[in-house]
């Protein structure tokens, strides 16, 4: 969609300023903040218009799946950078910031390395990852997930998720994984990034409650831990979103002296028998609602969606048996752009959001 046309869908409400077309990127900009998509760089060559509206609503990118360990090195002596430097040239090229999602995620490790990891619990596996990746992006990319979803509410006293990671090194290897990340990028921001702090129930509790001592733990331990990603998968499902629950877990998190990146954020719908716009104000006002508390948490520098349309959404196969009609899964509506790239309540949301007239 063209700026003159995002312009003309804009709310009677409207929100911009004069006659430039409204940016996310802009209004997020104008606060101290980033906001950024989760993208593929085959998506954005390969369909008209995107890489348009890319650029326009963005100032900053993370990939999607690109950059994770079996897409680099799907063999040990096999590496595939293609489409993770053709999304930083695409970022470079236009003016903007690379998140860099992720270095040690179990579900992202591949085979190879898992079984030598098995094997050998040999830490040289896991550095030589860290040096095939980091000094080839450098200060390109200036905030990484160091380590992603370490916490599991389910796993021993410590909560540490019982990974292969964890077999091998212990639940060490969260500070080891950021020293060794540490020695290749003096200045990067250093994170952990994990979902599931958001609603009011026992295991989110518990999840919040495991975060907030592995942080305390990593920061008193010496670790270069810079920040904590909060993925915000919100799910309509296991509402009610009590605002006070997420503030006083982002308070907590930036009195331990780390800051906080919104790094996934979209929404997981519920009730898809719903008429259309009934649908999209729930989603909208389920973000209007978490973007209130976030933004008004001084640590908190961003916040990234889990991809911009509808139409890319990993949450796509939601259609539950009874609804009928079109044909194929049932799309998800829990990004700001639907899938024919216009935009949708959400987004209008999210700019009242981080322009702070929610
Ligand atoms: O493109 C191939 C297709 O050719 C093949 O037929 C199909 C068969 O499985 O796979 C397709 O690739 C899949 C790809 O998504 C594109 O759809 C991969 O198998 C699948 O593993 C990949 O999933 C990604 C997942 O991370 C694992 O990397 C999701 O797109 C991506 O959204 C998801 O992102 C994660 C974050 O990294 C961490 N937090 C949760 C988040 C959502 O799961």
């Amino acid at each position: 969609m063209s700026g003159g046309a995002l312009l003309a869908a804009m709310p009677a409400t409207g929100l911009g300023s004069g006659l430039r077309a409204p940016s996310l990127a802009r209004e997020a900009e104008a606060a101290g903040r980033f906001y950024g998509i989760a993208a593929r760089i085959d998506q954005i060559e390969s369909e008209p218009g995107l890489a348009d509206i890319v650029r326009r609503e963005c100032n900053c990118l993370t990939h999607e799946i690109d950059l994770k360990w079996n897409v680099v090195q799907p063999g040990p002596a096999h590496f595939h950078f293609a489409p993770a430097d053709g999304l930083v040239r695409f970022a470079a090229a236009h003016g903007l910031a690379v998140r860099g999602h992720t270095l040690l995620w179990e579900q992202s490790t591949p085979g190879w390395a898992l079984g030598a990891l098995r094997r050998r619990r040999d830490w040289s596996i896991v550095a030589d990852h860290f040096a095939a990746l980091l000094p080839r992006y450098g200060e390109r990319i200036a905030e990484w997930d160091v380590v992603n979803e370490p916490v599991d509410s389910e796993a021993g006293e410590d909560g540490y998720r019982r990974t292969v990671f964890h077999r091998a090194f212990g639940p060490g290897h969260v500070a080891r994984a950021l020293r060794e990340a540490r020695r290749h990028l003096p200045r990067a921001r250093l994170m952990i990034n994990d979902y599931g702090f958001d609603y009011d129930n026992p295991v989110e509790a518990r999840r919040r409650d495991i975060m907030l001592r592995m942080v305390e733990r990593l920061r008193r331990e010496g670790a270069p831990l810079d920040g904590v990603g909060v993925q915000a998968h919100l799910d309509l499902s296991k509402g009610p979103f009590r605002p006070a629950i997420l503030r006083d877990f982002l308070s907590a998190l930036a009195g331990l002296g780390v800051s906080i990146t919104i790094t996934e954020l979209d929404v997981r719908e519920h009730d898809f028998a719903a008429p259309i716009d009934l649908r999209d104000r729930r989603v909208a006002d389920e973000v209007s609602a978490y973007l209130n508390v976030a933004l008004a948490e001084p640590a908190v520098r961003g916040i990234v969606t889990w991809g911009l349309s509808d139409r890319h959404s990993w949450l796509q196969e939601q259609r539950p048996d009874h609804v009928t009609g079109d044909s194929g899964p049932a799309l998800n509506r829990g990004l700001p752009y639907d899938a024919d790239l216009a935009p949708k309540p959400l987004y209008w949301a999210m700019h009242r959001a981080l322009a702070g007239t929610a």
